[in-house]
């Protein structure tokens, strides 16, 4: 029987979907940590050992997380997937997708040489020029919000509304990802649109029970139909231009009705979106994934 590696050290409600449709394809599965892999020079055929896997390599490895670590761990982890890649296996998403969106400003930087439309951002490391930054901000009658340059799920997230507010800016282990603030009305609202294989399967929209719109805040799912191109395109478009192979955006819209994009996301959840969803969302990763893994040659699959 063929073998994936599906990489995570929570696997949960994700993992178990995953396996499902893996098993239901004719594929085991076994989650595996990237904290007890290892690079193994002297093995020619399989220099990287995976737990559980006998020396031998996975048919793929389909990506649910990367744990956090010192710099140097993160490295390491990020050099397992990278060697793997090297040697032929699909890795889905890929190292080179996760770093650049698992950093925020990497992404808002690669979405505006794109041309993709997102919020005007700044990321410095200088305190008293992230403060300026945010005073300009407000005196030009615009709010401001600081993030973690890694964060997720909404946590860390800070609104700056006036500038007493400014005694609350502290960095991110040193580092300022501010942005400016998008206004969606009295009801705060966003869009998660799940992208695969270039094509938009799912999208929502997530009203926040404050202005933070993430279901791990505590946002409730609405469906919305897949009929709005100007925000499933922007979506491809946003996934198309950080190179990964499934994706969930976040999109806002501000007053005037100008869609801009937020975040991409390279390991997202969809337990909120499957709610909403006609489509199995799992069935479409594991299908669109096992088409790589089975794919004929290497080089196939690296091109992607
Ligand atoms: N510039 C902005 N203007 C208005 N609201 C924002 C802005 N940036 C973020 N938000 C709100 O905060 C939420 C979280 O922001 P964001 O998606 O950037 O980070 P995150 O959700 O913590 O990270 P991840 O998506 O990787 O889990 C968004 O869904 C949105 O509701
Ligand atoms: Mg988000």
């Amino acid at each position: 029987m063929r073998r994936i590696a599906i990489v995570t050290d929570d696997p949960g409600w994700h993992g178990a979907r995953l396996k499902r449709a893996f098993a239901a394809r004719g594929f085991e599965s076994a989650y595996v940590s990237l904290t007890g892999c290892s690079i193994e020079l002297e093995h020619a055929e399989s220099p990287i050992d995976i737990p559980g896997f006998d020396a031998a390599l996975p048919d793929g490895v389909f990506v649910r997380g990367v744990p956090g670590g010192s710099l140097e761990q993160v490295t390491f982890y990020l050099d397992i997937l990278h060697g793997l890649k090297l040697l032929g296996i699909p890795v889905y998403n890929d190292a080179r997708s996760i770093e650049r969106t698992v950093d925020k400003g990497m992404t808002s930087f690669l979405l505006k040489l794109a041309g993709i439309a997102t919020p005007p951002t700044w990321v410095t490391g200088d305190p008293d020029h992230a403060r300026a930054i945010v005073r300009r901000e407000l005196e030009h009658g615009h709010q401001v919000v600081s993030k973690p340059l890694f964060g997720s799920q909404g946590e860390g997230l800070r609104r700056f509304e006036s500038p007493a507010d400014l005694e609350q800016l502290e960095s991110g282990n040193g580092v300022f990802y501010l942005q400016r603030f998008v206004p969606t009305g009295s009801e705060p609202h966003d869009w998660r649109v799940f992208v695969i294989n270039g094509k938009t399967v799912a999208a929502m929209r997530r009203c926040g029970l404050t202005w933070l719109n993430n279901v791990a805040q505590g946002a409730r799912c609405e469906p919305v139909r897949l009929d709005d191109l100007l925000l499933c395109r922007l979506a491809e478009d946003a996934v198309k231009t950080v190179g990964m192979a499934y994706a969930g955006v976040d999109i806002i819209r501000d007053l005037q009705g100008r869609y801009a994009v937020i975040e991409v996301n390279s390991v997202p959840a969809w337990k909120g979106l499957q709610t909403v969803s006609e489509v199995v969302i799992a069935d479409l990763l594991a299908d669109d994934f096992l088409s790589l893994c089975t794919a004929t040659t290497s080089s196939e699959a690296a091109a992607r």
